[in-house]
């Protein structure tokens, strides 16, 4: 046991916390406020190689490891929230599941522009009518008689969509087979058949794009394929275990970023001719948002560790990867309503970032797998029991 990050890790964790206090921070809340995506930033994190931090740099990223991946993410979402989703979402969601799951043709074209941020990449298998039931979508492709597949349907809360170059879809090709009937494809937005629908109005995060999409008539040439046919639902799956490390760091972040606002302001803020940090009702508060941070990061940690571990025996890490997001997502959304709480009427105020920081931690019990399907993945691993 060793709580020691190596040169390599303090050094991505430098630059993203560079990055994001000089040129992330300052200008979050104005993209909050019009919900533009920021892309100029992101092709510069691109270029800092914090948009494929696993991604081997013969494909365009920075080469690093799972915890370089946590480190840095926790310093981008202490920032912005909004920038730590995209990317998030580039990184795993994306990059890592063509990494897993790509031939290396595959890797070759569709993983380096987008881990180098020349372009991004997004993920679709929710749809309208199918979130935490993934296997009850309705996106169909086809296959013809010449291999390729012809897709119809719709997918919706797409981060990324209104931007995206590439998107890994998962779709499913043969019904009756249910989850072993899902096929996941790599899509490129430029061609026909392809569309964008509306942009979701969001409560936080509002800066990352999210909309619907639609296929009509698209067709996938054979070599579009990702992994084999009939595997997609495996792929989402373990592609989501790796994306919900990246929920949880994300969350770990801004909890750390209310947490601090918190605790200065309980320092300098005087009421009865006291700092208000010196009362106990505050105290408890400052107590409590502690121990449930440091939790959220060691637990975030382990998860990374043991995503490493699993690699080497093409293992599983569910398990981890779900009580760290479960964790990490419940505390920043119990220290963003506190550190509200201890600011009070300024907590309320958009003069401050402490009700973004409250309005943003709310999607990290939501997306790539609810607090729900976390306690559900949790419990089944556990007891062996469906
Ligand atoms: N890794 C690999 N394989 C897995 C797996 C994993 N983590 N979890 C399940 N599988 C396999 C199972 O072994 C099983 O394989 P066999 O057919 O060979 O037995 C198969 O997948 C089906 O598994 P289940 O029977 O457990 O599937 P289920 O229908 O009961 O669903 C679930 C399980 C946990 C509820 C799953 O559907 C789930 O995680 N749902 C939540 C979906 C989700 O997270 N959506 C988020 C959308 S993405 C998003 O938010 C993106 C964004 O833009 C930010």
């Amino acid at each position: 046991m060793d709580f020691h990050f190596s040169e390599e890790q303090l050094q991505i964790q430098s630059i993203a916390r560079d990055f994001a206090q000089k040129r992330i921070a300052p200008v979050a809340a104005e993209f909050d406020k019009s919900g533009e995506f920021p892309l100029e930033n992101i092709q510069e994190m691109g270029k800092l190689g914090l948009m494929g931090i696993e991604v081997p740099t013969e494909y365009g990223g920075a080469g690093m490891d799972s915890i370089s991946y946590v480190l840095a993410m926790i310093e981008i979402a202490a920032a912005d929230c909004a920038h730590s989703t995209i990317m998030s979402v580039n990184n795993t969601l994306y990059c890592n599941g063509l990494l897993k799951f790509g031939s290396e043709e595959q890797k070759n074209k569709y993983v380096t522009p987008i881990a180098s941020g020349e372009a991004i990449g997004a993920f679709a298998l929710t749809e309208p009518q199918s979130g935490s039931d993934a296997t009850a979508m309705r996106c169909r492709a086809v296959k013809q008689p010449d291999g390729s597949f012809i897709i119809n349907g719709k997918k919706s809360w797409i981060t990324s969509g209104p931007v995206a170059k590439y998107i890994l879809l998962f779709a499913m090709t043969d019904p009756d087979k249910h989850a072993r009937g899902i096929t996941a494809f790599m899509i490129d937005t430029a061609r026909e058949g392809f569309h964008r629908g509306k942009t979701e109005p969001k409560l936080g995060i509002r800066a990352s794009a999210t909309c619907e999409i639609e296929f009509s008539d698209y067709r996938a040439t054979p070599d579009e394929v990702i992994g084999e046919e009939g595997h997609g639902f495996k792929i989402a799956m373990g592609v989501l275990d790796a994306g919900r490390i990246g929920i949880a760091s994300q969350a770990v972040g801004l909890a750390r970023a209310a947490y601090e606002a918190a605790l200065e302001y309980a320092r300098e803020r005087k009421a009865f001719g006291a700092p208000i940090g010196s009362f106990q009702m505050i105290q408890q508060k400052i107590a409590d948002m502690k121990c449930k941070l440091d939790a959220a990061l060691l637990l975030t940690l382990r998860a990374a560790w043991a995503k490493q571990e699993a690699a080497k025996n093409n293992g599983r890490f569910s398990t981890e990867a779900a009580v760290a997001k479960l964790t990490a997502s419940e505390a920043a959304m119990w220290i963003t309503h506190q550190a509200v709480q201890v600011h009070a009427g300024m907590g309320y105020s958009k003069e401050m970032p402490l009700e973004r920081y409250f309005r943003d931690a709310k999607i990290t019990e939501i997306y790539e797998g609810t607090s729900e399907i976390q306690r559900l993945v949790i419990a089944r691993n556990e007891t062996g029991l469906r």
